[in-house]
């Protein structure tokens, strides 16, 4: 039968540019507390060593998701993902971090680092799946929307040889 509410098909993943830093924007503030400006996007992006992936909606074009990683050397951090609140939990991150950390390998990185809000048990649970594991603590690293403090966590991924030749980097 036909339904109003159908399921949206799913998105192409393709590196994205500052030209994205207007919906990067838009993404980050439906996410963070203390939300990142287009400016601030434009300038990541055209800065050295930052590369990003977005997740493009094959109907219209918008921007669904995206992460965003600045490599240096044969070391590289992701300093941010996000997923459209409409559009969470249908597999977007779990796909983006996938093709980002084969293109992040591609490009001769070694081993991947992150920072994550301790309390953000659906990033946490994403990173799990894709091999991160816990290194450091920071306490009191982030504060939130009401000002109070919490902790990061720092985690870290290795890229070994055999990586990249299944589908599923959690399985790693
Ligand atoms: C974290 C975030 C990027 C996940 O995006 P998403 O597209 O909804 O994630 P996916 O649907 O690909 O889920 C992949 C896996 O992540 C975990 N996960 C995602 N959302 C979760 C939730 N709300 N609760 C628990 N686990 C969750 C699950 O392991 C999930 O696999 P499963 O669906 O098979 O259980 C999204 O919630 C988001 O944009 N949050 C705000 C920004 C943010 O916190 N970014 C991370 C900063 S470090």
């Amino acid at each position: 039968m036909f339904s109003l509410f159908a399921k949206s098909p799913a998105p192409a993943y393709r590196p994205i540019g500052p030209e994205r830093s207007f919906d990067c924007a838009a993404i980050h503030a439906a996410s963070f507390a203390h939300p990142w400006s287009e400016t601030d996007f434009e300038q990541l992006m055209l800065g050295p060593g930052v590369v990003a992936d977005g997740a493009i909606e094959v109907n219209d074009g918008e921007l669904a998701g995206f992460v965003l990683s600045r490599i240096a050397l044969d070391e590289a951090e992701i300093l941010t993902i996000a997923v459209a609140p409409e559009r969470r939990r249908c597999g977007i991150a779990q796909t983006l971090l996938l093709i980002h950390l084969r293109g992040l390998a591609a490009l001769g990185v070694d081993r991947l680092f992150l920072e994550v809000d301790t309390d953000n048990i659906a990033a946490r649970a994403l990173y799990a799946r894709h091999g991160f594991h816990q290194v450091a603590e920071r306490k009191a690293y982030y504060r939130k929307g009401d000002a109070t403090p919490a902790s990061a966590l720092v985690m870290r991924r290795d890229f070994g040889e055999q990586d990249f030749d299944g589908q599923d980097l959690g399985e790693s």
